[in-house]
């Protein structure tokens, strides 16, 4: 399961930096109520960034998977230190997802795939790619650092059963905005 790891050439730095500032100047944009963690983060939708960020891997887990994707959405949080993530699975527009570790923290992720479970300790600028819908997921270890910064990157199979949740399906934008978003980038 350690072909579930990719190394990302990003530069951490300039995207921490962004994040913080991005934090500062908006603290949150997004609401999340869907009671995973165990305490509030700071959570935000489609940052453009991100989305460029999000194009950028797409190849890269096509190639993994050797299957084409639809991106869906891209989402990025800011955990503070005790939090849990509580075993879960994601939603629909979520079939493929990665998880991108910004920050330099060591924080354990568990992946429960066909009844086995895997610990993964991802370094800064580390992703890691799994099926959302099928496959549980937690970091069931309080976080011990101040904070922790993550992106969520999520497709569907674009043959699969849930091609029609693309670009999330409008579910939190009006007028194809996000699609839109996703075609600018180059
Ligand atoms: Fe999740």
């Amino acid at each position: 399961m350690n072909d579930r790891i990719i190394n990302l050439k990003f530069d951490n730095k300039v995207i921490l930096n962004y994040l913080n500032l991005l934090y500062v100047r908006n603290p949150s944009d997004f609401d999340d109520t869907n009671k995973v963690i165990n305490k509030a983060s700071i959570n935000y939708y489609a940052d453009p960034l991100m989305i460029i960020l999000h194009k950028k891997i797409t190849p890269l887990i096509e190639e993994k998977i050797s299957k084409e994707l639809i991106p869906t959405y891209c989402y990025t949080r800011k955990y503070t230190k005790n939090s849990i993530l509580h075993e879960h699975v994601d939603r629909e527009s979520c079939e493929v997802s990665v998880t991108y570790q910004h920050s330099k923290v060591d924080w354990p992720f568990h992946l429960r795939s066909e009844k086995n479970l895997y610990e993964y300790r991802l370094k800064q600028g580390q992703g890691l790619y799994y099926y959302g819908i099928s496959e549980p997921h937690s970091r069931p270890i309080e976080l011990l650092s101040e904070c922790s910064w993550h992106s969520f990157f999520h497709w569907v199979l674009k043959d699969g059963d849930y091609q029609h949740f693309g670009y999330d399906n409008s579910s939190f934008t009006d007028d194809n905005v996000l699609e839109n978003m996703y075609d600018i980038v180059d």
